[in-house]
């Protein structure tokens, strides 16, 4: 991109971004972030790129998951590798429904930084600045806590480094044990409706047997031995993003050396602001949240700016509408999208459109308006006759007790048992896998079964 500066976003109206009281702090953390190693690299932000580009025309399916905000005190081995386990049980129950690879993409290894709902938060008629994620500020309801500090960065940086680092290691380290998918449901209970998620389990694991005794192992199919897994985050603290940019020798482009996908939220899609402005020039994969206010005439001026070449494999557009909601607004956004011959990645976020406060005052997510909203995606790409590309969820691999229901059904007064998201309320290992098996029950639906009408909102 010839007109475009790294710098540039700065001349541009920001929203959602902290403001600094020490600049000279400030200026010495972005000088170090400069010269530290990029935590990706532009040749694996292309190659992501083609894997986005076959689930643009329905070869390929994207699984994005993970933490709503990654904390510095949550942050364990444990959990990463949790976390990474459940993702690959998800991407193999899906490859099973979709046939078709399913590319892994983690909410990690850099998604810190998070936009709220409003400046302040008051507590007992006390009023301070709300929390933004720990790469600026502190979760304590303290003045002190809640100043913005840059050197955060700095500690940001190096935990995502460290993910990273150990997301590789798993990647090719055959961590993936794909041969005990029956036990996977052994903690759905004998529940009635978990039965279709026990047939497709067998199912599944029949098919292993069969390759097992066939002689194709998964050392010899080096596919089940080692995984791509790709890092992803919202692109909010611009700059910390614009200090881990990086000019690729080799083909001469920018890339966004802290993660290989990034996204832009619903909060800061403004066509003329500073968040679009950073995005438009790094060639990473782009991701775009799609909200109830996403209004076609700015869709069709996001996608000219974001992907002028029209590439498949450069945008996503994540749909996150809420249950109820889908059919009132999808259906207008992909006409849009058709009208303009766009390549692009139709993902669904079920998460940021159903967000509840619970009886108990818990912040939590209904299961059941998780579901209903990724099967009112399905029935609208039907309808539509475009193509479901993918999910996108807030999910962690701990047993928490954050979003009610499920087969294991986490009820409004357990919400308090293991309630540990420093942000929104994330799916439990259980319900990850639950959901994985109805949206791989949508996408084999997709592939063999009749024509439905998409359900009205
Ligand atoms: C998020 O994905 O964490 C988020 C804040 O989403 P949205 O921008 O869609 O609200
Ligand atoms: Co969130």
């Amino acid at each position: 991109m010839t007109d475009w500066v790294k710098t540039a976003w700065r001349n541009k109206p920001r929203v959602q971004m902290p403001e600094y009281t020490d600049p000279a702090a400030l200026a010495e953390v972005e000088d170090q972030l400069a010269k530290y190693p990029p935590l990706v690299f532009a040749g694996e932000a292309m190659r992501l790129r083609g894997e986005l580009a076959k689930a643009a025309r329905g070869e390929a399916f994207l699984l994005q998951g993970g933490d709503c905000a990654e904390s510095f005190a949550e942050f364990s081995g444990d959990n990463i590798r949790d976390t990474f386990k459940v993702m690959l049980q998800m991407a193999m129950v899906l490859t099973y429904g979709a046939k078709v690879p399913v590319v892994k993409v983690g909410r990690m290894a850099g998604q810190f930084a998070k936009p709220r709902s409003a400046p302040t938060e008051t507590l007992d008629g006390v009023e301070l600045p709300s929390y933004r994620g720990d790469i600026i500020n502190e979760l304590d309801f303290t003045a002190d806590a809640r100043i913005p500090d840059p050197r955060k960065m700095l500690k940001a940086y190096t935990q995502s480094a460290a993910t990273v680092n150990l997301l590789r290691a798993f990647s090719t380290g055959g961590l993936a044990d794909v041969h005990q998918v029956h036990q996977w449901t052994l903690g759905f209970t004998e529940k009635e409706e978990a039965q279709k998620y026990r047939d497709m389990a067998n199912r599944l694991s029949d098919t292993l047997d069969f390759m097992k005794a066939a002689g194709i192992t998964a050392d010899k199919l080096h596919t089940l031995q080692t995984v791509d897994f790709y890092t992803s985050h919202e692109a909010l603290l611009l700059e910390y993003e614009e200090a881990l940019t990086r000019l690729d020798v080799t083909t001469g482009k920018t890339v966004a050396g802290s993660g290989h996908m990034i996204w832009i939220g619903d909060r800061t899609r403004q066509p003329d602001g500073a968040h679009v402005e950073f995005c438009r020039g790094v060639i990473n994969p782009i991701g775009l949240k799609c909200g109830p206010t996403t209004t076609e005439e700015d869709l069709k001026v996001l996608m000219g700016k974001l992907n002028p070449e029209n590439e498949a494999g450069r945008l996503t557009l994540i749909a996150r509408f809420g249950a109820g909601k889908v059919a009132d607004h999808l259906p207008r956004l992909i006409k849009t999208v058709q009208e303009e011959g766009a390549n692009v990645v139709w993902s669904c976020d079920p998460m940021h459109g159903n967000t509840i406060k619970s009886a108990s005052g818990y912040k939590t997510r209904p299961f059941d308006s998780v579901l209903r909203e990724v099967q009112e995606f399905f029935a609208v790409h039907k309808a539509e006759g475009s193509i479901p590309g993918g999910v996108h969820f807030e999910m962690t691999g701990q047993d928490v007790t954050e979003c009610t229901g499920g087969v294991r059904a986490v009820k409004d007064e357990d919400l308090s048992d293991r309630y540990h998201t420093a942000c929104d309320p994330r799916l439990n290992a259980s319900q990850s896998l639950e959901l994985a098996f109805l949206v791989a029950e949508e996408l084999s639906a997709l592939r063999e079964g009749p024509v439905k009408q998409a359900k009205a909102g």
